[in-house]
């Protein structure tokens, strides 16, 4: 995994990251990666995970990497908790996040050390840390205003890094989780993306959450100021359930569920290839 993001790096582009709840999502996903030729990072919340089964994606992400021969990174995402890092690790994912932002500065060290220090030796390929706050969920919700003082600081992002050792470190630079209902998402602060670039250098690659809804102008801009991961759930979410809807709609009396599922496989798949066209990913194996 970390090979693949130093590719990104030199090579100026983004593995994107995205979450799944069930097969048809993960579908979606290995049937993009493959079709243009591009890693691809399955990600599973908390909830996400509980829902799916950790030991089950894992057996399907296994199956599919040996049929279709590509990277397929399984991560954990947002997980808030040293158990259910370790009930990832032990589900065998290859990358995990902790996501200790709403604690203190020290605390949020102290807690991702010791999850770092744990998961190096379970052979875990990326621990990815986080540091800032990050507004909003995964959803379709009002406009949020951010705050100057939510954006990660990049003398602490440096000290942040050094300390707990993390391989990849997800920033907050403007960007929010899900989408706005009735407005543009926000503009990213570009230039605290570049002074934290700076700071951090190869000690830690740079992640952006929140892909959903961000202009692509400035999605295009952070790839090329150091943004390696890019993560992406709330487009999917949506496409899945409107097209679910209008399946259903259109076609009242089918009650066959592998007749119904495929126009929504096909809805998340666009959105998914659409970003990994924008990420810049696609033929990059
Ligand atoms: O961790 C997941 C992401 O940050 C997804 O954000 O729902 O705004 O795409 P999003
Ligand atoms: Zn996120």
């Amino acid at each position: 995994m970390l090979n693949i993001f130093k590719n990104a790096k030199e090579n100026k582009y983004a593995v994107g990251a995205f979450n799944v709840s069930n097969l048809e999502q993960a579908k979606a996903i290995v049937q993009a990666a493959q079709k243009l030729q591009s890693p691809v990072i399955i990600s599973t919340s908390e909830g996400e995970s509980k829902f799916i089964g950790k030991k089950q994606i894992k057996a399907l992400v296994d199956v599919w990497r040996k049929e279709i021969n590509l990277p397929v990174v399984l991560h954990l995402d947002h997980g808030k908790s040293f158990e259910t890092i370790k009930q990832a690790m032990e589900a065998g994912y290859d990358s995990v996040h902790f996501d200790g932002s709403e604690l203190g500065f020290e605390e949020n060290i102290e807690t991702t050390k010791k999850i770092v220090d744990f998961a190096r030796d379970k052979g875990v390929q990326n621990i990815e840390g986080e540091l800032g706050y990050l507004r909003g969920k995964s959803a379709l919700h009002e406009a949020i205003e951010i705050k100057e003082e939510d954006l990660t600081d990049p003398k602490k992002a440096l000290e942040f890094v050094e300390k707990t050792g993390v391989d990849s470190l997800a920033i907050a630079i403007g960007n929010i989780h899900g989408v706005f209902k009735t407005s543009e998402n926000p503009h990213l602060f570009l230039d605290r993306l570049k002074a934290i670039n700076e700071k951090i250098g190869d000690k830690a690659f740079l992640v952006l959450h929140g892909g959903s809804g961000t202009p692509e102008q400035d999605i295009k801009k952070a790839i090329q100021l150091g943004i390696v991961k890019i993560n992406v759930n709330t487009e999917l979410r949506i496409a899945y359930t409107e097209s679910l809807k209008k399946s259903l709609k259109d076609n009242p009396e089918q009650a066959t569920p592998y007749k119904i599922m495929p126009a929504v496989i096909e809805a998340v798949q666009m959105v998914i290839e659409e970003k990994i066209r924008l990420f810049g990913s696609d033929n990059k194996l």
